[in-house]
């Protein structure tokens, strides 16, 4: 006994270093003082960076996990190539200031009043708290601190990375460029881009592009996120991955105005990333003890391919940017008067429509654009935020009673940003319109732009919204904006200040935000831009969901959610069903437009004053089906199981996070010579269980003919389901089905 405990004492040192050891591991940050290097590690990743020689913050690793400390050596700077290839262009800084001999992209650049524009970044000192990393830069000779700080999300492996630049001179400086990383990709060639580009009516197509040496530019100058590029990126190895297998190094930015994103490949190949503020027409004075916030650019790794990496990017977003919880709800039926009604909403026409939404189980009705002030088509009353009483002549209450007693709560349309020159706001304040003194002020859909940068107007902004749902009880606003900046000038502060316009037009549209979400806990915003415009995740953190499109066709639907979901959780993606023929002059049938807005946060926008007895009935049966699968579909995994470049036959697969349910979809667009398609293979299912499957199927195949109805299909096991699949009986043009599988025994 005596000898026992002396021989386990004996090894009580040892074991104290273990646990310490073991503890130091699951630490998701760790400096080792020795080796002056920074070990972040999350999930499945590691990102590893330390101080150079010269005392420069240097680059070292990034990729899957890496446990053993004594594999990183201390960093040294890249050697100089030759006279004309220095050692700073090369070296891979965390932030490079432009000085000395940076030709790539740098992450900060100044310019001081004596005209000195060289800035060296040194490291001074660094702070770990939980998760969150912060280390302090310092010009070698000028008092600009730049705080850089890393936040490791451990069950994502994403990283965030911010940078706050600070002046603790005397002299006011500006800043040029303000970006929030330096990104650096393993040394590789044939790195292929995906990203995301579009239009009007025609977001989220998915862009991609070799790198090459040189410099590739994502970007928007239009004062908002943009359906032109969205900021978010993801870069592979064209050849060595697909949906489900290889590297993917991908990331997004969390701002709503002008953004930029470059991906450059230097001439001795390194791949890096860069982002932050757009550095067109950008110039911010910063006075003595002032600082500058950059936006947090989102960085993540995955060896599980792109269909992982959007699911690690659904993930995040859902549990760690979506705001007040939102992310871990679901999302309600909405019903939206917008594409029924237009402009001519009363009182009568939307208590008719609001019936029959109810009937159909539908949970919110949301009342579109055409309540207020004189607006009768798109040329009056932005602005003019009080209820039109011809339309309304007992104001909003009495609809709003109407609605709940259906058991609907209500959502009202507004866009706060924006003005008509025909309107009494315009007539009592040109001076709040975006402008420049004795300029043309240029219109886009009639309308100017008001400068929220501006106190007062952010003010009287933030008052009339907090005064509408202060006096209503209105649960939810779809906040609007429908054109981008132009002259964007800002007369009356000093000239140095007035491109600040950029960063403190957005910083007051998500100040504005977070008071009235404070203010109004419970209110739900949904953040939409003439469609896809304002989607990114600075809004998200401040907003429920986003309408992705004003296409509501589903076959084009298809397409741009198929690209939408490459970045941003389904949970999000609203996605309405409408009449036809619709854009394109296409009719599909309710089916088909149905399992396509299943796919997301489904709503109605159909004119339901002139639907048939027959059309409300199956609107009814997938309602109730999609209430079914909502959980799994919001909330879920989602596979895609078609390649991106088929356009013919798209199916996507949603898997509850319990392993549960799944929910199938697949769609034929056309068929050629008779020819089927192959049979659909599940992802992710477990192979052992066996599966109950019911199945929503055109009409003409479904067994009794119901349309809209989940019919039993008899059981299959997941081992079936994954190797040989589901046998697909689609046939001719815009066939559609949703099969949901339900485990019922391991
Ligand atoms: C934008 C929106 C639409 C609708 C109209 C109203 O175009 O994207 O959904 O709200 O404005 O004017």
């Amino acid at each position: 006994m005596r000898l026992i405990r002396l021989a386990s004492l004996r090894f009580v040192p040892l074991l104290l270093v273990l646990v310490a050891a073991q503890t130091a591991l699951s630490q998701s940050i760790r400096f080792l003082e020795d080796k002056k290097l920074f070990v972040l590690q999350g999930g499945p990743v590691s990102y590893v960076f330390g101080i150079n020689e010269r005392n420069e913050l240097q680059h070292v690793y990034w990729g899957g996990k890496v446990v053993r400390d004594a594999d990183f050596q201390p960093v040294k700077s890249t050697r100089e190539w030759s006279g004309l290839d220095l050692s700073q262009a090369y070296t891979p800084q965390e932030y490079a200031g432009w000085g000395a001999g940076l030709y790539t992209e740098p992450a900060l650049k100044v310019t001081w009043p004596d005209g000195n524009r060289d800035l060296v970044l040194h490291y001074e000192s660094h702070k770990i708290a939980g998760d969150t990393l912060s280390v302090l830069l310092k010009d070698i000779s000028r008092p600009i601190y730049v705080e850089l700080r890393y936040t490791v999300y451990p069950e994502t492996g994403l990283i965030e990375r911010q940078s706050r630049i600070e002046n603790r001179g005397k002299t006011p400086f500006s800043i040029e460029s303000a970006q929030s990383a330096n990104w650096t990709l393993p040394d590789a060639t044939g790195y292929r881009l995906r990203s995301l580009g579009g239009r009007w009516a025609g977001e989220d197509q998915l862009v991609e592009t070799p790198v090459k040496m040189g410099m590739q530019v994502l970007e928007s100058r239009r004062g908002g996120t943009s359906q032109q590029s969205n900021p978010w990126f993801a870069l592979d190895q064209d050849g060595n991955t697909d949906q489900e297998h290889g590297d993917v190094f991908f990331g997004a930015l969390g701002w709503s105005g002008n953004w930029r994103i470059s991906v450059e490949e230097t001439s001795m190949h390194q791949v890096r990333v860069t982002g932050g503020y757009n550095t067109f027409d950008f110039a911010y004075t910063l006075a003595p003890g002032a600082s500058l916030e950059t936006p947090a650019f989102y960085g993540g790794y995955t060896s599980g391919g792109i269909g992982d990496a959007s699911r690690i990017m659904h993930r995040f977003e859902r549990t760690k940017i979506l705001p007040d919880g939102s992310g871990l709800k679901t999302r309600p039926v909405l019903y939206n008067s917008w594409e029924a009604t237009e402009f001519k909403v009363d009182e009568a026409g939307q208590t008719a429509l609001a019936e029959k939404a109810a009937a159909m189980g539908i949970e919110r009705f949301v009342m579109d654009d055409g309540w207020f002030g004189k607006r009768n088509d798109d040329h009056a009353g932005l602005g003019d935020w009080n209820v039109n009483p011809a339309k309304f002549p007992n104001g909003l209450g009495s609809l709003i009673k109407k609605v709940n007693s259906l058991g609907m709560s209500f959502g009202l349309w507004v866009e706060p940003e924006m003005v008509n020159p025909d309107s009494d706001l315009y007539r009592k304040h040109p001076d709040w319109a975006m402008h420049f003194d004795g300029r043309p002020r240029t219109e886009g859909r009639h309308q100017l732009m008001l400068n929220l940068a501006r106190e007062d107007v952010k003010e009287y902004t933030f008052h009339w919204l907090d005064q509408l749902v202060t006096n209503n009880k209105i649960s939810f606003l779809k906040w609007d904006y429908n054109r981008n900046f132009t002259e964007p000038g800002w007369p009356e502060v000093p000239v140095d200040q007035q491109k600040k316009i950029w960063v403190q037009f957005t910083a007051n549209y998500y100040e504005i935000l977070d008071r009235l979400r404070k203010k109004h806990p419970g209110l739900e915003i949904e953040s939409c831009a003439s469609g896809g415009g304002r989607v990114d995740l600075g809004v998200l953190k401040r907003t429920d969901e986003v309408w992705p499109s004003d296409n509501t066709e589903a076959f084009d639907r298809l397409d741009i959610q198929r690209g939408f979901t490459y970045a941003y959780t389904p949970h999000i993606m609203m996605a309405w069903v409408t009449d036809v023929p619709n854009f394109n002059g296409r009719s599909v049938s309710l089916q088909y437009r149905f399992l396509v807005a299943m796919q997301g946060a489904l709503a109605v926008g159909s004119n339901l004053n002139k639907s048939s007895d027959e059309d409300l009935a199956e609107s009814k049966r997938f309602v109730a089906a999609y209430k079914e699968i909502r959980e799994t579909v919001q909330n879920g995994a989602l596979y895609r199981l078609t390649p991106a470049a088929d356009t013919n036959f798209i199916a996507n697969e949603y898997a509850a996070e319990d392993g549960k349910q799944v929910a199938a979809f697949a769609f034929l667009h056309s068929q050629q010579r008779g020819y089927g398609v192959s049979p659909l293979h599940l992802s992710g299912l477990d192979e052992q269980a066996v599966y109950k499957i019911r199945v929503i199927k055109t009409p003409r195949r479904s067994p009794d003919g119901t349309v809209g109805a989940l019919t039993d299909m008899g059981t299959l096991s997941g081992a079936y389901l994954t190797h040989h699949g589901l046998d697909l009986t689609l046939q001719g043009d815009y066939d559609s089905v949703l099969y949901v599988l339900e485990k019922v025994a391991n």
